[in-house]
């Protein structure tokens, strides 16, 4: 494992092994199976190319209502729990005692893509946020506390390990583009991030 840090983001290159890359696709399937991925909608009716579902007390969602944390699934049932090898990551990485209250859950099928912007729908910035790549090469563009200016880009890889932190946490980032069928990882291909936030 390599740490590389850009602007302020520690990307931990090859943080999981192939046996942990392929441990933690097995224990999303029953979080899969009982919140299944959705594609949100923008507040301004978009639909998003990226699908979504979350574990944790609070999931991320957006509709026409806009962005937020809700305590279900748009289908109605309650998130299911935070799988402990997640946990793991979260506690090795952070050290922290207060565990994330959200894993999201990101599925970047052909063609996915994240447009810049920044994660502030938290109460608390002091927390870090972690993020996991899983399945198929991504670019990752990080950009500034404000929107535009110069950015700077990196591959992300399966079982990299982004933290966002201190200053950073507020930095503009998305994601360009996936290479479609670049990992074996999963099998119908395509790319999955885990995003754990302490929301509340
Ligand atoms: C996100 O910023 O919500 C996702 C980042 C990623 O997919 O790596
Ligand atoms: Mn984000």
């Amino acid at each position: 494992m390599t740490r590389v840090t850009i602007r302020g983001f520690d990307i931990y290159k090859g943080y999981l092994d192939t046996g942990a890359q392929t441990r933690l696709i097995e224990v999303l399937r029953p979080v899969l199976k009982s919140a299944p991925l959705f594609r949100p909608t923008t507040a301004r009716g978009k639909e998003m190319s990226v699908r979504m579902t979350s574990a944790g007390t609070h999931g991320w969602v957006s509709d026409r209502r806009g962005y937020r944390y809700e305590p279900a699934h748009p289908a109605g049932a309650g998130w299911p729990a935070i799988p402990e090898e997640i946990l793991g990551i979260w506690r090795d990485l952070t050290g922290l005692e207060r565990l994330p209250d959200s894993c999201l859950v990101n599925y970047y099928g052909e063609g996915a893509r994240m447009g810049m912007h920044q994660d502030r729908d938290e109460a608390d910035f002091s927390y870090p946020v972690v993020s996991v790549s899983l399945g198929d090469d991504a670019l990752f563009r990080i950009g500034n506390t404000t929107r535009g200016g110069k950015t700077e880009s990196v591959w992300l890889n399966s079982g990299d390990v982004a933290v966002m932190g201190g200053p950073a946490r507020l930095t503009y980032h998305g994601i360009d583009r996936i290479r479609f069928g670049s990992s074996r990882l999963l099998p119908k291909g395509g790319r999955i991030n885990l995003t754990l936030r302490v929301v509340t």
